[in-house]
């Protein structure tokens, strides 16, 4: 029998459950959209990144929807430098990657959005989200979900979106390594344990979409990284818009989180736009790495 998200929604809080399913909702009018918003915009996001049309018309779409629910309280999102105040009555405070990926749109490949969902106010540590989730635009749409009850995965059908797979977690062994950054500008170590992975017959999968590269770990286990660089230690990836929502997920679904040294939802975020290298994985993976 087919179960849609709302259906599985049935014992999640009931505003939380309808902003995870409004959040859906903006994510089909986003990707009807891009073919019309192609191309750069003449502006810099606050990381110094041209941005794209689609990026900004992403988060113009995403902040306009979610005033409208009237639950939202604030939002941090990587195309504003501050948080953007939307309804001081909301109760929860919203993280958005409204296009993640965005350089994989000239070449139509995978993109997405990053959303991570919390009760207290931001920036504070992502172990206090009560649900994170990621939209992923590949030949389906597919909507990812954890509201600290597992991780569940849905697929954009006619009848909206329907349950794929419930509780899904991290195969053994895992199979899949999958890196950003260049070579050369790994740490010497880490490195290392790379062609390790290599030498033991790790396939390696890199899209260029953190949503796409992650959501092939999730399903044949492996790790994830965008390491830290030797010249710049802390890597590329956002701690709050990116790194704290995926982490939940990650270890939601069994595997784990770090930033080289402890679990990223235990890091204490000191500004709203700090970078963090991100590994993510099987637990096994991730130990190892930070034994390095
Ligand atoms: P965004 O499009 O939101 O700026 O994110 C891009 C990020 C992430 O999705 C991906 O893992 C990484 O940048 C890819 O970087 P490289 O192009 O350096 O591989
Ligand atoms: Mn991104
Ligand atoms: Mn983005």
């Amino acid at each position: 029998m087919i179960q849609t998200l709302k259906e599985h929604l049935e014992t999640t809080d009931s505003e939380l459950a309808s902003l995870i399913i409004k959040i859906g909702e903006i994510a089909e009018i986003i990707s009807a959209e891009l073919p019309y918003r192609r191309g750069k915009a003449d502006t810099k996001n606050v990381f110094g990144e041209v941005q794209l049309v689609a990026d900004k018309w992403a988060d113009e779409c995403l902040i306009e929807e979610l005033k409208k629910t009237g639950i939202v309280k604030t939002i941090v999102s990587e195309e504003h430098p501050d948080i953007v105040k939307i309804n001081e009555q909301g109760k929860y405070n919203v993280t958005l990657d409204p296009l993640d990926g965005s350089s994989n749109i000239e070449t139509n490949n995978s993109v997405g959005i990053i959303v991570g969902i919390y009760k207290k106010d931001l920036p504070t540590q992502g172990k206090h989200q009560v649900a994170a989730m990621y939209i992923l635009y590949g030949p389906m749409i597919t909507l990812v979900y954890t509201a600290r009850n597992g991780v569940h995965e849905f697929l954009r059908t006619k009848e909206g979106f329907i349950l794929k797979e419930e509780n899904i977690k991290l195969p053994e062994p895992g199979q899949l390594y999958g890196i950003g950054g260049l070579r050369k500008e790994w740490q010497p170590k880490f490195k290392e344990y790379v062609e390790e992975l290599e030498a033991k017959g790790s396939k390696l999968r890199y899209g260029g979409a953190f949503v796409g590269d992650f959501n092939q770990v999730l399903h044949y286990g492996g790790i994830f990284s965008y390491p830290a660089l030797i010249t710049k230690p802390q890597g590329k990836l956002r701690l709050l818009v990116e790194a704290f929502p995926m982490s939940l997920i990650i270890e939601q679904a069994g595997g784990a989180s770090s930033n080289g040294e402890k679990s990223i939802l235990e890091i204490e975020p000191k500004d709203l736009n700090q970078r963090i290298p991100v590994y993510v994985g099987n637990k096994e993976f991730i130990k190892k790495i930070e034994k390095l």
